[in-house]
């Protein structure tokens, strides 16, 4: 349960590199009062790890996020790998990349998401939404495992090409990968899963050089960066990265979404009542959960900030959580309101790293809206909500709800 303790007077000494940081304490207060007081701060040096810079308000967010010049990617962008050091996949996986290699990456990936393509993977998705929440709502459950652990899922295996059977199999992996289920989940175990998801990617490869078929992998194994095909290594690192990238964040806006609706009565009368429209809907509810609450970059120059200046080699996170309720860019920005109109949260980032799969993050939490609205009358929550255990995504791991049917 988040927000049972009370914040320190001052705020710059709390560890947001710690998980628990995030279960036990209001986070939006804490960058409230940041935004107010703080808005770029310095965390000291803890144990065997370096200190750090985050960034608060929307618009240095922004211009962080935009500034791929003298900011860089390639040595990580999740706070857990800027501190440990670098990361293993920089320069080979897209999100850790930088320049002009980015963004010839970034063009090879583009062509599994060809608006003809990603015409049949959303209605995949519409049909899946509508059938599992149907189910849902004649017996109840949890909407976290019952649903939201099959969407994302599917609808990433579907983009890929992975067989229906393998993906129980890789949804376990992933949930390990990450480490946000449980809070006794071990670093190694989290490693030995990211390794076996490599080595699954491996043997589809294999299989597609055999017997070629659409998706992402097929558009990886196609690709050329720099004037030569891509490794193997860079082929499973960038399915790998669809998997991370799409899996957890939209299942987390999803779970968030039925969690505000329960919470927010009048809002799910308006959806039901089809006086607000699915897009906007959507917009706010990815402002409103903000599944991945930060993305880092290190300085490769001296830069200001706001009133700081920051030497380069430094750490900066920048945290989407805080920008997204930013009174300066929002208006009642602690209210979830469906209607909200111009809406530019920056739930998917910003510039050169923008979220590839934006459209079909929106599409997947769209589906689920819609289905609700057509086969729920009402929902509630019948228990206590779990909160992932995570300093980087945002939202529940368990969400008991019972629904009347239309
Ligand atoms: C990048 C969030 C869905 C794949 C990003 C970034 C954010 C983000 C904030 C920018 C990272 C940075 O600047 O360092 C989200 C959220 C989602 C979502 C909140 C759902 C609600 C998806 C889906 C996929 C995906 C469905 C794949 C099918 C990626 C990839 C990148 C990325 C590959 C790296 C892009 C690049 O570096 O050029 N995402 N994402 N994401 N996302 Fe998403």
């Amino acid at each position: 349960m988040s927000g049972v303790r009370e914040l320190p007077e001052d705020c710059t000494t709390v560890d947001l590199a710690d998980p628990w940081f995030f279960q036990l304490h209001d986070q939006y207060e804490l960058w409230r009062r940041l935004r107010a007081k703080n808005p770029v701060f310095w965390t000291e040096p803890g144990e065997g790890r370096p200190g750090f810079w985050s960034v608060t308000r929307f618009e240095d967010v922004q211009r962080v996020y935009r500034d791929n010049r003298r900011f860089t990617s390639e040595r990580g962008n999740v706070l857990t790998t800027l501190l440990a050091g670098g990361d293993s996949a920089a320069g080979k996986m897209l999100a850790v990349s930088d320049g002009e290699r980015h963004r010839e990456l970034r063009n090879v990936m583009l062509k599994a998401f060809s608006p003809r393509f990603l015409r049949s993977v959303e209605s995949r998705v519409r049909e899946m939404a509508d059938r599992l929440i149907c189910e849902v709502v004649e017996r109840g459950g949890d909407f976290a495992a019952d649903v939201a652990e099959r969407i994302p899922m599917g609808t990433i295996c579907h983009l890929l090409g992975v067989p229906e059977s393998d993906q129980a199999y890789l949804l376990t992996l992933t949930k390990s990968a990450l480490s946000s289920e449980h809070e006794d989940a071990t670093e190694e175990a989290a490693v030995r899963a990211r390794n076996e998801i490599l080595l699954y990617f491996l043997d589809l490869l294999d299989g597609i050089r055999k017997t070629p078929r659409e998706g992402a992998i097929a558009a990886l194994a196609d690709g050329a960066v720099g004037g030569r095909p891509l490794t193997e290594e860079e082929i499973v690192f960038n399915c790998y990265s669809l998997v991370i990238g799409g899996d957890e964040t939209s299942r987390l806006s999803m779970i968030g979404a039925v969690h505000a609706l329960a919470e927010h009565p009048e809002q799910w009368k308006l959806l039901r009542a089809g006086e607000v429209g699915t897009d906007t809907a959507v917009d706010e509810v990815l402002r409103w959960t903000t599944p991945a609450m930060h993305f880092g970059r290190t300085t490769l120059e001296e830069v200001t900030i706001g009133s700081r200046t920051i030497g380069p080699d430094s750490v900066v996170v920048l945290w989407n959580t805080s920008a997204n309720r930013d009174e300066e860019v929002f208006e009642e920005p602690d209210r979830f309101l469906l209607s909200r109109a111009a809406n530019r949260h920056l739930t998917f980032g910003y510039g050169p790293h923008f979220c590839i799969g934006a459209h079909l993050g929106r599409a997947e939490v769209g589906a689920v809206l819609d289905a609700l609205r057509t086969h729920a009358s009402a929902l509630e929550l019948t228990g206590e909500p779990r909160r992932v255990h995570s300093n980087f995504l945002n939202g529940f791991s368990s969400l008991p709800v019972a629904f009347t049917p239309a």
